[in-house]
């Protein structure tokens, strides 16, 4: 049976590309699971921290984001639901993991490089660089292995941009099973979304994110039908006037398309897509596209709001502290493994 795990990190109210590239897969695969299967889904606050943080806010966010993940349709009874800080077997597996990761194979990770915003012209750190970079940056990759690992997960759902990550995270399997000799680390399959990612709606260059400054750049699952309307109506497309799905060429235009196609009630495809607005201009193009996202993310903003005021937060916080015992539970059974009073088979 599976074990599906994945995460997500309380930095604000998620958006559109959270939700088509991996919270909606989420809910799909709880929605098909069977009763041997395993569902946890995590927000990793101690990952968010690798950024400097107030931490009355991120209380908030990480409560916000639970809300969030209820609203989607995650049910508590058959998904596990917790902060990553609730389980301090995450950071107790990332420092064992952290004695036969890679240092070389970290330090190609595009992802980091981007936040650290500048390098030098061939893409290298250069040394100020590197003694700005902290540690937890740069090693961010090895907790989120250890955050799989830890719960035996046999597939991991995330979007296309997590994909380096969950290679790092099967190279991690390598290096320990290999340096001692012995199978105690299952190695986990990626499972991306159908969906390529989903492009920012000011820049189609750049992937939709919670950190860009620009707020019309994206939709949160919690915007309003209008705000839907005006970020579309006003995304950055090209100046040819009618459509055709081109992602090289035409990435704003392919990016609309795309979103139809995610939030299409039939299945169909872009090159579909594309030619039932033969003739038709951008305008229809993005109108059309506002409608079915608004339809899409029809209820979520209600039930977001109404779960974070249910009982002043504490049904929230107690959906927490239930998900996390179950997974502080599941994470112990892996720990025994390595310990020595409990098997043979032991690191330390
Ligand atoms: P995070 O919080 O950035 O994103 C959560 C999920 O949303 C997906 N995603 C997107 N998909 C499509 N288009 C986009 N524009 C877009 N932006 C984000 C991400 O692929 C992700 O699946 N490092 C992870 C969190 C993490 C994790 C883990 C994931 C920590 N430990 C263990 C899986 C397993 C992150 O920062 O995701």
């Amino acid at each position: 049976h599976a074990v599906i795990f994945s995460g997500i990190q309380p930095t604000g109210t998620p958006h559109l590309g959270n939700y088509l590239g991996a919270m909606r897969q989420w809910k799909r695969l709880q929605d098909i699971a069977g009763d041997e299967d395993k569902l946890l889904f995590s927000i990793v606050d101690l990952h968010a921290i690798t950024m400097p943080q107030d931490a009355e806010a991120l209380r908030t966010r990480r409560r916000e984001m639970l809300a969030a993940l209820l609203a989607i349709g995650l049910d508590p009874e058959k998904s596990t639901l917790f902060y990553q800080s609730s389980v301090m077997q995450h950071t107790e597996l990332m420092w064992i993991l952290s004695c036969t990761a890679s240092m070389g194979y970290l330090s190609r990770m595009t992802q980091y490089k981007s936040k650290l915003m500048a390098t030098n012209k061939a893409g290298d750190l250069d040394e100020e660089i590197t003694s700005r970079l902290k540690l937890g940056l740069f090693s961010y990759p090895v907790l989120q292995a250890a955050d799989i690992l830890v719960h035996r997960a046999t597939h991991v759902p995330v979007g296309d941009d997590q994909k380096q990550h969950l290679e790092f995270a099967r190279e991690c399997v390598t290096n320990f099973n290999h340096t001692y000799n012995q199978k105690l680390l299952v190695s986990p399959e990626t499972l991306t979304a159908p969906s390529p990612r989903v492009m920012s709606l000011r820049d189609p260059y750049q992937k939709m994110s919670k950190s860009s400054p620009n707020e019309r750049s994206r939709i949160l699952i919690t915007s309003t039908p209008t705000e839907i309307r005006q970020r579309i109506m006003g995304a950055v497309t090209d100046s040819i006037n009618m459509i055709t799905y081109e992602r090289e060429d035409r990435p704003g235009v392919a990016n609309l398309i795309e979103l139809i196609v995610q939030c299409s009630s039939e299945p169909t495809t872009p090159e579909n897509v594309a030619d039932s607005f033969l003739g038709a201009n951008l305008g229809d193009l993005k109108a059309y596209c506002a409608e079915a996202v608004v339809l899409e993310l029809d209820g979520i903003r209600e039930r977001f709001t109404k779960l974070l005021e249910r009982q002043g937060g504490k049904y929230l916080d107690d959906i927490e502290a239930a998900g996390a015992e179950i997974a502080r539970q599941n994470a112990e059974e892996t720990m025994r493994l390595f310990s020595v009073t409990h098997v043979k088979e032991n690191v330390y």
